[in-house]
C-alpha cells in the first residue's frame, strides 16, 4: 500500500488539529502538531528572556531547544515535550498565545522547525498540521487541504477548549488575539498562511469534528488509491 504526506493548514481554531489527528488515527500515520513546536520555542523564549531582534541570542536559544513528541499512553496523545519536560498544557495558555506569531515569524526559528518537520516526513505515513506545510515544508505533499471557518465561530471554540482546561477568557480577548494572529500569520515576510493552490480548501463553520474527519480520510483513501 502506497503512503502519502497529508498536509492540512489554516487559520487557528478551525479544528485542524483535532481533524489531523483523528485523521492520522484512521490511516494509521503518525501526526505531528507544528504549532506545538513553534509553542514550545515561543515558551522557552519567553522563560530565557531572548530578545527576539537580536539574532544572536535567537540561534544561540535555539541551538539549546530540542522538541519531541510523546505518546500519553492514558490518553493516546501525542504530548509535547520540551528538552525532555512535557510542556504540553503550559504550550497552550493565553500567554504563549499572545507571543507565538512575532517568534514564528523569525526566519531562523523557521528554518530549524522546518528542517526538523522535513526530516519527520521522510518516511511519508504522515500527517501534518500548521501554517506552512503544503507551502514550504511538503511542496510535494500528495495531498494539501486548507481550513477556514467563521471567526466569531472560531473564537467560540477556543473559548471552549480553553474552560475545558479552567482557563476563563473573554470571547472578545480570543477574538482579538485571532485576528491579530492571523494578520500577522498572512502578512509576514517569511512563509506567511497561504492557501496552496492545489489544496482542497474546507469551510468547517457549520461542520463536526466527525464531519470533517470523515471528509479528509475519504480525500487520503481517495488519494492513495490513485497511486
Ligand atoms: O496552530 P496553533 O494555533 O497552535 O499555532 C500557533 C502559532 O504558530 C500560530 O499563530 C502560527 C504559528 N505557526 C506557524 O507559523 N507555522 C506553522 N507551521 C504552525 C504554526
Amino acid at each position: 500500500m502506497y503512503k502519502i504526506i497529508v498536509a492540512i493548514d489554516g487559520f487557528s481554531s478551525c479544528g485542524k488539529s483535532t481533524t489531523a489527528k483523528k485523521v492520522a488515527e484512521n490511516l494509521g500515520y503518525a501526526y505531528v502538531d507544528t504549532g506545538a513546536m513553534y509553542r514550545a520555542v515561543t515558551l522557552y523564549f519567553i522563560g530565557k528572556h531572548v530578545a527576539l531582534t537580536n539574532p544572536r541570542e535567537v540561534a544561540q536559544a535555539l541551538s539549546d531547544i530540542h522538541i519531541s513528541f510523546r505518546r500519553n499512553p492514558q490518553t493516546q496523545v501525542n504530548e509535547t515535550y520540551l528538552n525532555g519536560l512535557n510542556v504540553e498544557s503550559e504550550i497552550r495558555k493565553m500567554t504563549v498565545s499572545d507571543h507565538v506569531s512575532p517568534v514564528s515569524a523569525i526566519p531562523e526559528v523557521r528554518r530549524a522547525m522546518v528542517a526538523q518537520q522535513k526530516q519527520m516526513g521522510r518516511t511519508k505515513a504522515l500527517v501534518m498540521d500548521g501554517r506552512d506545510i503544503g507551502s514550504i515544508v511538503f511542496p510535494e505533499a500528495e495531498l494539501k487541504v486548507f481550513m477556514t471557518a467563521d471567526p466569531v465561530i472560531r473564537a467560540q471554540r477556543r473559548q471552549a477548549e480553553l474552560l475545558a482546561k479552567g482557563e476563563m477568557v473573554e470571547l472578545n480577548d480570543i477574538l482579538e488575539n485571532l485576528k491579530k494572529r492571523d494578520h500577522l500569520d498572512t502578512t509576514r515576510a517569511e512563509s506567511p498562511l497561504v492557501q496552496p493552490e492545489d489544496a482542497i480548501l474546507l469551510d468547517t463553520s457549520f461542520l463536526t469534528i466527525e464531519e470533517q474527519v470523515e471528509l479528509v480520510t475519504g480525500w487520503a483513501d481517495a488519494r492513495i488509491a490513485r497511486l
